[in-house]
C-alpha cells in the first residue's frame, strides 16, 4: 500500500493533440491504475446539449445538474464523442464556469473508486491546476502547433475524416485559443507540473520520458 501525503494522482495537462491521452492510456495499462480522460465529459455534456438541442446563445440558462445527471458509461461510450465538431462544442461548453463545477464534484468522486493500491492516472485541461492541486505527480504536455496539426491530420485519415492540413491547424488554434483564454480554469502550467515537448519525440519516448519520472518518484517514496 501507498502511504500519500497527496492525493494518488497523476495529472497529466495538455492541448489538444499534443499526445497526453495515448501517453496517459499507456502509464495507467503499465502499472495497473486506473485512466480518466477528462475531456470526454465535456465532449458528453456537448452531445447530450445537442440532442437536448439547447441554444448555445443561451449557455448561462442550462441547469447544468440536470446535463450532468444524464451522463452514463453509455453516453461516454458514444463513438461521436471522437468527432472533431463535438470536440469543437467540448470547448465552448468547457468555458461555461457552472457546468466546470458540476464537473469537478463527478471528477473528485472518481477517487472513490480506487483501491488502497491504485492510482488515478488523468489527462485533460485543469486536472493539476484546479480538481486535483494536490496530485502526487503532474505533467504538461504539449508540443508545437504544426506537430499537433500533423498527427491529428493523419489520425483522421487513418479514421477515413478528410480534411486539409491547414483546416486541422485552423481548428487546433480556435480550440486553443479558446482553452487558453477563458475565465474559468483555463489551460495553464501548474506551478509544480514537469513540462514536456514532444514536438520531437516518438510516442515511445515520451511513454519512457513519463515513466522515468513515476519511477523516480515511486522509488524515493519507499527509499
Ligand atoms: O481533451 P479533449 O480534446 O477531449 O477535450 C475536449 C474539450 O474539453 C477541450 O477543448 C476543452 C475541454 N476540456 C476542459 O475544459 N477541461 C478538461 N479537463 C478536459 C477537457
Amino acid at each position: 500500500m501507498f502511504a500519500h501525503p497527496t492525493v494518488p494522482v497523476i495529472a497529466i495537462d495538455g492541448p489538444s493533440a499534443s499526445g497526453k491521452g495515448t501517453v496517459a492510456r499507456r502509464i495507467a495499462d503499465e502499472y495497473g491504475w486506473v485512466y480518466f480522460d477528462s475531456g470526454l465529459l465535456y465532449r458528453a455534456v456537448g452531445m447530450i446539449i445537442l440532442t437536448n438541442q439547447v441554444d448555445l446563445s443561451h449557455l448561462d440558462r442550462v441547469n447544468w445538474a440536470t446535463i450532468v445527471a444524464q451522463l452514463n458509461p453509455v453516453v461516454m461510450a458514444h463513438p461521436d464523442l471522437k468527432l472533431e465538431s463535438v470536440g469543437q462544442l467540448a470547448s465552448r461548453v468547457a468555458a461555461v464556469e457552472a457546468l466546470r463545477t458540476q464537473l469537478m464534484y463527478f471528477q473528485c468522486n472518481l477517487l472513490s473508486k480506487l483501491s488502497s493500491d491504485q492510482f488515478l492516472v488523468m489527462d485533460g485541461r485543469d486536472i493539476g491546476t484546479v480538481i486535483f492541486p494536490d496530485a502526487w505527480l503532474k505533467f504538461y504536455i504539449t508540443a508545437s502547433v504544426g506537430v499537433r496539426a500533423q498527427r491529428r491530420h493523419s489520425e483522421m485519415k487513418k479514421r477515413g475524416v478528410h480534411h486539409t492540413l491547414e483546416e486541422v491547424a485552423k481548428d487546433l488554434e480556435a480550440r486553443d485559443f479558446r482553452d487558453l483564454s477563458r475565465q474559468s480554469a483555463p489551460l495553464k502550467l501548474a506551478h509544480d507540473a514537469l513540462l514536456i515537448d514532444t514536438s520531437h519525440l516518438t510516442a515511445q519516448e515520451v511513454f519512457q520520458r513519463l515513466c522515468y519520472f513515476i519511477d523516480a518518484k515511486l522509488k524515493k517514496a519507499f527509499a
